[in-house]
């Protein structure tokens, strides 16, 4: 068996992050997501990795390697623009052969890994397994119905009208069958070959698409609230370490991990948090939910439910929630006069100031 990883797309809905770097590349609990999914398939026993890259290739070629820090193989397929899921199974004919496979979205994280339904799959060898998930909102998601054993009737793509509250989790899995049906399917009015479309075609055709109900914690972290929401569920279990330096006046409260190099000078750290090698963090409280990627430095600020990226610098600005803040960003203060806000801010930037009369 193989692993089709997808790691390319526009990433639109993380702008402006995505127009430097891959999504798939934001560290959640300071490791790049992509890096859970590609450890969740190795640990499900698939060794041969085709990965899909777009315009971020040489980033996430870089990051991955030719995958043995990983104990997997990786092959990398160039999809010349983002398509749709079912153009990444196209072109991967090659790389597949006639080997069954997993099709993992790159963005997307399974707290519990994938190896009990790749187990499943190998052992009722259905055409399809699409994995599903209970959601409030099913009308933002793939959603399916279901008919008797969990066989599928339907898939509906962000349905008005949803026929169920079960959404599709970014993990299927595929026989053979599924190479006729991306060739069979047209582009959708948003010009992609639409996946839901190509397994709507093999339920069609009477081919089997069995799915499987995920109980444990799934999320896709294509948007920002939901990139944060991953980050606080991942930092709940990590195991608090302290390997920089902390001085006599800093503390650090709950499940906390301070990488090699870092340093606290005067600050708190109220866990669950995790500060990267080599960041420094000088009169500053960090607050539960935040990760801190390496070689930052923080000073007289508060900052909470957050995810800050390498070497930015963040300084006496009073207190930050809720954010992405990117590599080489600075936020600080100006002494200039006029008293005003000086921005440089990159296209699509959201930019949410706390003004004092609250307006
Ligand atoms: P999406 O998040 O659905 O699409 P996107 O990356 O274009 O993002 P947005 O909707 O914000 O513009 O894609 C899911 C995963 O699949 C993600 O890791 C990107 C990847 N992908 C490809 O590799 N090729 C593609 O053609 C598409 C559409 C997505």
């Amino acid at each position: 068996m193989k692993a089709l990883v997808l790691a390319g797309g526009s990433g639109t809905r993380l702008r402006p992050i995505t127009h430097t770097s891959a999504k798939q590349l934001v560290p959640v609990a300071n490791k790049p997501v992509l890096f859970y999914g590609l450890e969740a398939i190795r640990d499900a026993g698939i060794l041969d990795v085709g990965i899909i890259v777009g315009e971020t290739a040489a980033e996430i070629e870089n990051a991955v390697g030719d995958g043995s820090a990983f104990g997997i193989r990786v092959t990398y397929i160039q999809q010349e623009a983002p398509l749709g899921l079912a153009h990444a199974v196209l072109i991967a004919r090659d790389f597949l052969a006639d080997e069954p496979f997993v099709m993992y979205l790159g963005d997307n994280l399974i707290i519990g890994g994938v190896a009990s339904f790749v187990e499943e799959f190998r052992r009722t060898t259905p055409d399809a397994l699409i994995l599903l998930t209970k959601v409030d909102n099913p009308s933002a998601f793939g959603v399916a119905e279901l008919g008797a054993e969990g066989r599928i009737i339907r898939l509906v793509e962000k349905p008005q009208d949803p026929p169920s509250d079960l959404a599709l989790v970014g993990v299927y899995m595929f026989g053979t069958a599924v190479h006729e049906a991306v060739r069979a399917i047209k582009p959708s009015a948003r010009g992609e070959l639409e996946i839901t479309e190509a397994i709507q075609w093999l339920v069609d055709g009477g081919h089997e698409v069995a799915s499987h109900l995920v109980e444990g914690y799934w999320k896709d972290t294509g948007r920002l609230a939901d990139m944060l929401e991953t980050n606080r569920h991942l930092l709940e279990s990590i195991e608090p370490a302290i390997h920089g330096s902390v001085d006599a006046d800093s503390s650090i409260v709950g499940r906390v991990v301070i990488e090699e190099g870092a340093s606290l000078v005067r600050s708190t750290v109220r866990g669950p948090a995790i500060i990267g090698r080599g960041t420094t963090l000088v009169d500053t409280y960090v607050g539960p939910f935040t990760s801190i990627f390496h070689s930052c430095a923080i000073e007289r600020t508060e900052i909470e439910y957050s995810i800050v990226l390498e070497r930015a610098t963040i300084r006496g600005i009073g207190r930050i929630e809720d954010s992405l803040i990117g590599r080489d960003v600075e936020v600080v203060p100006s002494a200039a006069l006029p008293k005003a806000h000086r921005l440089m801010l990159g296209d699509h930037s959201r930019v949410s100031v706390a003004t004092t009369s609250g307006h």
